[in-house]
């Protein structure tokens, strides 16, 4: 277990440090056995990957893609497309460190490819079509081998059509688990929010339902899922704690979550833990973002507590005429209710960064009025990505975005292969601060983050998490070149070195 002291500190603060961490060590001891009743989550169960590889520290799957009647409620069944079978995909379990090789056919009537959302890869594993790889065919297969460096979830999902294919259901969770994190919950839930849209047959809404205003607002599917299924129940005996890991795979919808007056204690997100840990009463995940939080589901007078998404404004046609959705039950047991505990004190180390000589890349996000033919664009600088040239960075270089909304809609903002770290309007860090991949830039809203592109040259991608938007222009590319020939060497290691 690691301990938030670390090893570096004056020796008179030793003794007092110890009995801080044994009472912490105390706590995680007190938690290792679960709390909650057998059974507990078996609605909210994951298909898993199976490991076919011996070796502890390499996990090797196989992965298809393949159409597949899912059930999402009884009796609702949907011709979804989906990763061996399962909605959402099976999800992948590793350790920080570990390698992991994934023997990937596509089964699918259309190309595909499958991109690792939030891990730091080489380019060649990002999964963009004619960029890292050729799109995989129908019938083919790609073998998938990287190193996972970061402990968090992540999660996996096409880069070609990716609008229609995450929403036909293709996305999967990637959990690399740090033993000694500190955190020392025993009880976890990984728990993967979308939404799908099919009719009474279970044929599947088209993709482009909606026309371009469909693209503008960005399509919801009229089920909400967790865990691909349709509401869902936790049974959960009333004080136990429990760690949910969350991922909103769906491909437009935001989920500002609320469980009744009860808090989230938020301990990270996107790349891991974060500075310290926060409590706040609503949860907002927009598409791409992870949440890692801690709830203590208490009883009150009811027996039952919802788990809601909130309205969001982000963009006209989510308010209006609508109201707050259900997402999954949690019910109580019969058993007494447990005294509360402390929570785990988790915090996470981040070097204060340098923001001198940091180059400033400005960006202004804009949906010009239709033209003519009624069509709509999203744009990035005056251009959507068929008429954008690549921004430029070269290894080593450190850049400031601060990204501008002008367009009436929100946009969650995602940068391929690099974390951001997100800065207030000095161009301070936001505390506490956290490693991002994917940050909502609200209606009229600016985002500014820091991004330090350290090594790993190659052209990585940025886009709207609403995949529509994405594929309406809001995407774009940055050519990040070698500095020295070292660099490319570096690239050029196998991708297990990393
Ligand atoms: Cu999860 Cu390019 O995206
Ligand atoms: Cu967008």
């Amino acid at each position: 277990m690691r301990c938030i002291f670390g090893t570096a500190r004056p020796v008179r603060l030793a003794v007092f440090a110890i009995v801080l961490c044994s009472a912490a060590i105390g706590l995680s001891a007190r938690t290792t056995t679960s709390l909650e009743p057998s059974g507990w989550n078996s609605d909210l169960a994951l298909a898993e990957a199976r490991d076919k590889n011996p070796d502890p520290k390499i996990v090797e799957v196989d992965l298809a893609a393949r159409v597949a009647d899912v059930a999402v409620a009884p009796g609702k069944i949907v011709h979804a497309w989906t990763y061996d079978g399962s909605l959402p995909g099976p999800l992948i379990r590793a350790r920080v460190g570990d390698r992991i090789v994934v023997h990937f056919k596509n089964e699918l009537p259309e190309s595909t490819t499958i991109h690792w959302h939030g891990m730091r890869i080489p380019i060649e594993m990002d999964g963009v079509p004619d960029i890292s790889q050729p799109p995989v065919q129908p019938g083919e297969t790609f073998t998938y081998d990287f190193v996972a460096r970061d402990a968090g979830l992540f999660w996996y999902h096409p880069h070609v059509m990716s609008a229609a294919q995450v929403g036909f259901g293709l996305y999967g969770p990637l959990l690399i688990e740090d033993e000694d994190d500190g955190v020392g919950i025993t009880d976890q839930l990984t728990l993967v929010l979308s939404d799908i849209g099919f009719d009474e047959h279970g044929t599947l809404d088209s993709a482009d339902a909606g026309g371009p205003a469909g693209m503008v607002f960005g399509r919801e599917g009229a089920y909400i899922l967790a865990n691909g299924k349709v509401m869902p129940t936790l049974r959960v005996r009333s004080g136990a704690p429990q760690r949910w890991r969350i991922v909103n795979a769906a491909k437009s919808r935001y989920f500002l979550l609320e469980l009744g007056n009860q808090p989230f204690y938020v301990i990270g997100g996107d790349g891991g833990l974060q500075e310290s840990p926060q409590t706040v009463h609503t949860l907002l995940i927009t598409p791409g973002e992870r949440a890692d939080v801690i709830v203590r589901p208490t009883r009150g007078n009811t027996d039952t507590i919802p788990l809601r998404a909130r309205l969001y404004d982000r963009g006209y046609g989510s308010i209006q005429y609508r109201t707050a959705e259900s997402v999954l039950t949690v019910a109580f047991t019969d058993e007494p209710t447990l005294p509360p505990s402390p929570l785990p004190d988790v915090h996470r180390h981040f070097d204060q960064p340098t923001l001198e000589g940091a180059t400033k890349v400005d960006i202004l996000l804009t949906l010009p009025p239709a033209g003519p033919d009624g069509k709509s664009e999203f744009q990035v600088n005056g251009v959507p990505f068929w008429r954008a040239k690549p921004y430029r960075a070269t290894v080593g270089e450190r850049q400031i975005w601060i990204v501008k909304n002008d367009s009436k809609y929100a946009h969650p903002f995602h940068l391929h292969g690099f974390f951001m770290l997100p800065l207030d309007e000095r161009l301070q860090p936001i505390r506490p601060m956290a490693w991002k991949d994917t940050i909502n830039v609200p209606v009229d809203g600016t985002i500014r983050f820091l991004v330090d592109f350290n090594e790993r040259p190659g052209m990585w991608m940025f886009h709207c998490h609403i995949l529509d938007h994405a594929d309406g222009g809001l995407m774009g590319h940055v050519h990040l070149e070698a500095a020295s020939p070292t660099d490319l060497e570096h690239h050029k290691r196998p991708s297990g070195s990393w």
